[in-house]
């Protein structure tokens, strides 16, 4: 059994990641409607690897012996004026979750629980590549996205996405 408190923030973080999936496909919705389909499949594949994020929590938090609970998933309430507004807030939700996972990783550490600081290893990797990703994504449109060749470039680019399932081992 892990110590409540760690229980009760990584209980909490599947409801953080859901909300994450939740927000992803927000912004695919605001893509799809715009016409930007290459966007659109970028952010619905990013929603299914937020989704893999909970599961893998919930998992880790049942082997560990315990109850999971589930709260209301909040609603995305973005608004995006230009196509890189949603590129711009999800650079910003990583960071969040960025900091909700260090804040964990710290009440890990400060309890000796080097098998919650193990698990949560491989989120901290990842948030680091997620916070990458959306940074390059930024730039690359704000150097491109300006103009319809460079737009409908970046558009095919992310339509190539594929999807693999995470493994935390
Ligand atoms: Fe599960 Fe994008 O952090």
């Amino acid at each position: 059994m892990l110590n409540e408190e760690i229980a009760k923030l990584l209980n909490e973080q599947i409801n953080k990641e859901l909300y994450s999936a939740y927000l992803y496909l927000d912004f695919s919705n605001y893509f799809e409607d715009e016409g930007l389909d290459g966007f659109a499949h970028w952010y619905e594949i990013q929603a299914q690897e937020e989704r893999d994020h909970a599961m893998m929590i919930r998992r880790y938090l049942i082997d560990c012996g315990h109850r999971v609970t589930f709260d209301a998933i909040a609603k995305p309430d973005k608004t995006f004026k230009t196509h890189i507004d949603p590129l711009k807030a999800g650079l910003e939700h990583e960071q969040y979750v960025t900091s909700l996972i260090s804040a964990i990783y710290a009440k890990a550490f400060s309890a000796k629980d080097f098998k919650t600081m193990q698990f949560l290893d491989w989120f901290v990797k990842e948030q680091g590549e997620e916070e990458k990703n959306a940074a390059d994504q930024i730039k690359k449109m704000e150097l491109f996205g300006n103009e319809p060749k460079g737009l409908y470039m970046l558009n095919q680019e992310l339509a190539a996405r594929t999807y693999t399932a995470p493994v935390n081992e």
